[in-house]
């Protein structure tokens, strides 16, 4: 498998370019499937989950399903978004609130990045203030990915943040301000709309998130600001698939073994 040639089906466009590019995107979907699959060894009958949002964590969802209906597993799990809930549902998954689960076993799900100290960047889907309530209400977090979102920094990906609507361009305006004046808003004209009814700014940095705890504290700070797809010191696991097969990165200062 070899992901760089992506960019030549791309750049070329010919009919053999494009069989290998349709190669490659099918390569990534199965690394995602194979990560997502692989992640259910974390789970042990009876647990309370948190099930993540995003397409990778989307095959641990469906082979929860496949345990529960073939294999006896009992879980209950509370969803991190709408889209989650829908499929939980399809599969049969028992779902409960927070309120009624008290703290959870685990959350599996998904990341846009991870670093070398364990600090993600969430938020891709636009589901990161529900993965992070979920997130902080669990005991253990386990984190699904492919090899291409294994980064020495994090900021390449940009930096989802959820604000509400209210004034938004003000909002917008003074988180410019950290991120020197690279923010746009997601769905420019017609908003990209959250489950909380929330819009989303993407923040470029660059791969230069160097304190993703102190810039997140700084966002944090500014009014209108719901939530920043910063998360450090939660993700106690990555279980990464790459073409060599899956590795399992256990974070040493973490809560899982
Ligand atoms: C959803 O808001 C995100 O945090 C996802 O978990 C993240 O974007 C990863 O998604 P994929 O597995 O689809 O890349």
């Amino acid at each position: 498998m070899n992901l760089t040639v992506i960019y030549v089906g791309i750049k070329h466009g010919n009919d053999h370019d494009r069989s290998s590019l349709r190669r490659v995107v099918s390569d990534v979907e199965a690394l995602k499937r194979e990560a997502g699959i692989a992640a259910c060894n974390f789970i042990k009958n009876g647990m309370k989950l948190g099930l993540g949002t995003g397409s990778t964590v989307r095959y641990t969802v469906i082979e929860i399903g496949r345990l529960m209906n073939e294999e006896g597993l009992s879980i209950v799990g509370v969803p991190t978004s709408e889209s989650t809930k829908e499929l939980a549902e399809s599969l049969g998954i028992p779902l409960i609130s927070l309120a009624d689960s008290g703290p959870l076993d685990l959350v599996i799900d998904g990341a846009d990045e991870f670093d070398t100290n364990f600090s993600l960047i969430k938020g891709g889907g636009g589901a990161l203030t529900r993965e992070k309530i979920v997130a902080q209400s669990s005991n253990g977090m386990v984190v699904v990915a492919d090899d291409t979102k294994q980064v020495e920094m994090l900021g390449a990906f940009d930096l989802p943040i959820e604000i509400i609507p209210f004034e938004w361009e003000r909002t917008a305006a003074r988180v410019s301000e950290i991120c020197s004046g690279k923010v746009s808003i997601r769905g420019g004209e017609n908003p990209f709309v959250t489950d909380n009814g929330g819009f989303i700014l993407d923040c470029s940095f660059g791969p230069t998130i160097d304190n993703p705890k102190d810039l997140e504290n700084s966002l944090l700070n500014i009014a209108g600001v719901v939530e920043v797809g910063l998360f450090v010191d939660i993700c106690d696991v990555v279980v990464m698939a790459s073409s060599g097969g899956i590795v399992t990165l256990v974070n040493p200062k973490g809560r899982l073994e």
